[in-house]
């Protein structure tokens, strides 16, 4: 049997041969894990399906309440007004500070950090993180945010970051982290949109020993921002900050202030009161704000950690993403830290200065689960095996991987050169929507088939099923939907009442879209497949096509542009533009680097093209649709079987495109 993907990119496609690889749990890791057995897991599994208030409500005890909650689960995926835990009362900060800082852990280590430079560590207790909280807390309060406020996050992977998302969550203000590789204009895009009134900066971050100068698109941001009264900032590197008197203050001189005191109490929240917004690429050329309430966040962030990573107290827990993106917020931040844990962040590169950063990093803080993504194992599995031999990663215990879909080979260099074959590696599939991890292998419990996410967590219900709706045969190519809610599912999106059903319950009423396709084996396993939809994922990243097409069309002299993906080696799925420019314009190099700065500037160096095709006409149907599919599949190198070309309106064009596409 063979699965092809459905979509775009590349990545996967497994083959028979690979399919009946089953890796065991290694003794050592299912010995100590917290499920150890297969029976165990199918035995929670069919009570979380069967009971679901039962077993929500019994998991609901991994964060404390200030008041308990009357009802587990109100509404439903019929109308996207599902809601956790009504009637509950709780506080985020308080469950992943105070209450460890109440106990023996008030001296562990809660955010070990390193920074770029080997010699910038820092390590903040439970005891000093509740400080912190709480001073910064003060500080918010003193710049007049009030719970339900918004607060935009543009900084670097450092402890200020985490600081100040649990400040807000301590005040009940709404945090929106921007990840720090965005342009001054997606920045300023996220913060009109969210309505914030303050944003918390840096002097600059660091990348590859250069500074990149996050106040300076702060400030460009926030030309477009007037509803923004303070920008606090960070002094991370010593670059010149340009303060704005009356606007900006320093983040240390705030904090020392005589009357910002160590005490703040927390805001009692309602477990369906917002937690944070975080935006993310949809189909449309507008980033949707995807909102996530308390109660069920946290408990499925917690839950998630608790069984996906088997974390326990003397684990060193290493999540390699931004805190700006989904997977930093879940697996950084909240995850860890409502179970006690210690994480670390790390502000650097996997190969800077030498490719062997992460494995240094790794092996210097004795790091225990290692979380990443497969454009990152891609990458360092170019490098000398030696790379990583010349470190002693025997404190790993399980490997996870995220972002994308990891190829078997990828999978089993990742288990055999960085695992040494004695850690569980686990392919955990969600999205920014799903809050945390919904298909996963739990370590002790789930035998890996490399290439599979495996099984689905506890309380999702997937189905692969065909365009009708109807479930597919095992082994048959479909598209995702999980059937029932659970706690981490986003709430809505964000200003805008309709859109989460809209985009997510329609196409299968009742059902929540994911939006990727999969097929399920005969074991029940999902093998993801890649999306369905216009979101590129680019090296982990999400990314709308129709987004960069508003980019390049930005840039004076294009008419028009359409984009699309190709399989890339290292960044899974690379960004194609194919572009028609106004007459008189000379299609030369230099055009094409202005179109590759405009994308950077207005959305950031991720979005930015690899390659651009300066074409005569775009394929498209006589009602003047683009023809996408016929455009992957040039922009693949597929330059045959195009399928249906009775409706496109200049056949003649295919050659064309086939010449421009070959000779790039
Ligand atoms: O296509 C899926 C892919 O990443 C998308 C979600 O992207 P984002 O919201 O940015 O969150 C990324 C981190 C959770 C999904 O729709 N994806 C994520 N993890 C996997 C994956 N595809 C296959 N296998 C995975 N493990």
């Amino acid at each position: 049997m063979t699965y092809a993907k459905a979509s775009a990119s590349s990545a996967v496609s497994i083959s028979a041969s690979e399919e009946q690889r089953i890796v065991f749990p290694p003794k050592r890791v299912q010995e100590r894990a917290q499920i150890r057995d297969y029976g165990h897991y199918r035995e929670l599994y069919e009570l979380s399906i069967n009971y679901p208030t039962v077993f929500w409500a019994l998991q609901s005890r991994l964060v404390d309440w200030m008041k308990p909650f009357h009802k587990v689960l109100g509404g439903g995926l019929e109308n996207g007004d599902h809601s956790w835990y009504e009637g509950g009362r709780l506080n985020a900060s308080y469950n992943c500070a105070d209450r460890h800082a109440a106990t023996w852990r008030r001296d562990k280590a809660a955010i070990i950090w390193q920074g770029e430079d080997e010699n910038d560590t820092r390590t903040l207790t439970y005891y000093e993180l509740y400080i912190q909280v709480c001073r910064f807390a003060n500080v918010l309060k003193k710049h007049g945010v009030r719970r339900g406020d918004r607060v935009t996050i543009y900084l670097p992977l450092i402890p200020e970051a985490a600081v100040a998302m649990l400040a807000c969550a301590r005040i009940g203000a709404v945090h929106n982290v921007v990840f720090g590789g965005f342009s001054a204009e997606s920045l300023g895009e996220r913060i009109r949109d969210s309505g914030s009134k303050l944003l918390i900066t840096a002097d600059a971050g660091k990348r590859r020993g250069e500074l990149i100068p996050l106040k300076e698109y702060a400030d460009r941001a926030l030309e477009s921002c007037p509803e923004v009264e303070s920008c606090i900032v960070v002094r991370h590197t010593g670059a010149p900050a340009g303060l704005i008197g009356g606007r900006d203050s320093w983040w240390h001189e705030e904090m020392r202030q005589a009357d910002i005191f160590s005490v703040c109490l927390p805001e009692e929240m309602d477990s369906c009161d917002p937690l944070f917004i975080l935006y993310t690429s949809g189909s449309t050329g507008k980033p949707k704000g995807v909102v996530h309430s308390t109660g069920g966040y946290l408990v499925y962030a917690a839950l998630t950690t608790r069984y996906v990573f088997d974390i326990r107290d003397d684990d060193i827990f290493w999540c390699t993403a931004d805190i700006g993106w989904i997977t930093g917020h879940s697996y950084v931040l909240y995850g860890p830290l409502l179970l006690g844990g210690t994480t670390l962040m790390f502000e650097g590169l996997p190969n800077y200065p030498r490719p062997d950063r992460f494995w240094q990093v790794a092996e210097k803080f004795r790091v225990s689960i290692f979380y990443t993504a497969p454009t990152v194992i891609r990458s360092l599995m170019r490098e000398s095996e030696d790379w990583v031999y010349r470190h002693d990663l025997g404190s790993l215990r399980i490997l996870g991987s995220v972002g994308e879909p990891i190829n078997p080979d990828v999978w089993m260099w990742y288990y055999r050169v960085v695992g040494r074959e004695r850690c569980a590696v686990v392919d955990t599939y969600w999205q920014t929507e799903t809050g945390g991890i919904i298909v996963a292998p739990l370590p002790g419990a789930i035998p890996a088939k490399p290439g599979s996410a495996a099984l689905p967590f506890f309380g999702i219900k997937p189905a692969v099923v065909d365009r009708d709706g109807r479930e597919c045969e095992p082994g048959g190519a479909g598209q995702l939907v999980i059937e029932e809610p659970w706690p981490g599912l986003m709430s809505g999106v964000f200003g805008e009442p309709g859109r989460f059903k809209q985009n997510y319950l329609t196409a299968y009423p009742g059902k929540y879209f994911t939006g990727d396709g999969a097929a399920a084996d005969e074991d029940g396993y999902l093998w993801l497949l890649g999306r369905v939809d216009d979101v590129l994922n680019v090296s982990g990243h999400r990314l709308s096509t129709a987004e960069i097409e508003s980019a390049i069309v930005n840039h004076p002299s294009v008419a028009e542009a359409a984009v699309v993906g190709f399989p890339h080696e290292i960044k899974g799925e690379a960004v194609c533009a194919y572009v028609i420019v106004r007459s008189g314009v000379k299609a030369d190099q230099e055009l094409k680097d202005q179109i590759r700065q405009r994308v950077r500037g207005i959305i950031g160096p991720i979005a930015c093209p690899d390659r651009i095709h300066i074409v005569r006409e775009l394929p498209k149907t006589r009602s003047g649709k683009i023809m996408r599919r016929v455009l992957r599949k040039i922009s693949s190198g597929e330059y045959e079987n195009f399928g249906d070309l009775a409706a496109l309106s200049d056949p003649g064009l295919i050659s064309e495109l086939i010449e421009e596409a070959a000779g790039a």
